[in-house]
């Protein structure tokens, strides 16, 4: 039995590490130096090719590398097997510093002042208090509804758009497309955390811009496909929304000739705000092989009717 490992990154000598060190037994084949293709029972992986899974014929289940599974789904012969994805507590909290920096940074109108500074520019601006900031998290599952709860205690008015309804105190929850409208028309800083599905793609675009006040800004965590760039620089240029702050594109690493780089009204950060740390990781990864050995359910399962 081995488990293939992909991750795509240059953090690929740090698990190769940690495997060593957690589980030494575990028979690890790093992609592409996988050996006998038979072997393979189990995947941890980030982005594969697509039709590589397919091609190990004696596979039992997929590991996402990441929380996000979109990167499995893009794989038009992805082989119908159990899928999971990581929950950790690491990768919330990074998450959850990137989106409260970020939010705090627009709440204190940051882009503004180093703007003004630019000019030598001298003028304190009107801040509004955190309660009368409407703070809007789109997807309020793990991360969402952490980053959520750490707004909350410093005193936004968070709000939280979800498919189902939530019940976490003191977060005003917003469910289903019919709730949408409602939702972004409260929302003054937007954070989009949602899973990326058929139901998600180009979601913020011209129309869901337009439903935000007039001055609100946006961070986008999620995933590059959720945004229609073209509407969003057309609402940046227009002064509807006043500034971005991606994380995520449409192309990694975003190409150098793309417009984005280079709008002073947008913030670039390269698909960095958590990651998948191996020193938590790795232990869920040998639970899930040793349950799915013993015929019992896997941790993190993925509901690959709703593909998040
Ligand atoms: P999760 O626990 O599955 O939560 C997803 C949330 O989105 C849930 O609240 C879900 O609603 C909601 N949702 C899904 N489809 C929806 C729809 N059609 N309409 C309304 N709400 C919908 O996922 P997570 O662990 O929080 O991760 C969220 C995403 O963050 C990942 O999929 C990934 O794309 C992104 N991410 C980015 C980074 C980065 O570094 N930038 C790192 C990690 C993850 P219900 O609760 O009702 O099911
Ligand atoms: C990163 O984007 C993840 O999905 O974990």
């Amino acid at each position: 039995m081995a488990l293939l490992f992909k991750s795509g990154s240059s953090r690929t000598p740090w698990w190769v590490e940690e495997f060593k060190r957690q589980a030494p037994k575990l028979d690890v084949r790093v992609w592409p130096e996988t050996g006998n293709a038979d072997e393979i029972e189990f995947a941890l992986v980030w982005l594969p090719e697509p039709g590589q899974l397919k091609s190990y014929r004696n596979l039992k289940a997929i590991f996402s590398l990441g929380a996000g599974v979109d990167h499995l789904f893009s794989d038009p012969e992805l082989p119908k097997l159990p899928i999971t994805r990581v929950v950790d507590i690491n990768l919330t909290r990074r998450m959850t510093e990137y989106v409260v920096c970020q939010v705090l940074r627009h709440h204190r109108q940051q882009p503004e002042y180093e703007e003004q500074q630019r000019r030598s520019k001298w003028q304190e601006l009107k801040q509004p208090a955190a309660d009368q900031r409407g703070v809007g998290i789109l997807g309020l599952g793990v991360l969402g509804a952490d980053a959520a709860e750490k707004l909350l205690s410093l005193g936004f008015n968070v709000l939280g758009w979800s498919r189902t309804r939530k019940t976490q105190p003191g977060i005003e929850s917003f469910a289903g497309m019919a709730e949408l409208p409602a939702f972004l028309g409260k929302t003054e800083i937007l954070v989009c955390l949602l899973p990326l599905t058929p139901e998600t793609r180009d979601i913020l675009n011209a129309r869901a811009f337009a439903m935000l006040p007039k001055g609100a800004s946006f961070v986008n965590v999620g995933r590059g496909q959720h945004v229609v760039e073209g509407d969003l620089l057309a609402a940046l240029d227009s002064g509807h929304l006043s500034h971005a702050t991606l994380d995520v594109f449409r192309q990694e690493p975003l190409p150098a000739d793309s417009k984005l780089w280079r709008n002073p009204k947008i913030t670039i950060t390269p698909h960095c705000a958590s990651y998948t740390d191996p020193r938590t990781v790795i232990g869920q990864v040998v639970e899930n092989i040793r349950r799915a050995k013993a015929g019992e359910p896997l941790q993190h399962i993925v509901d690959i009717s709703l593909g998040y």
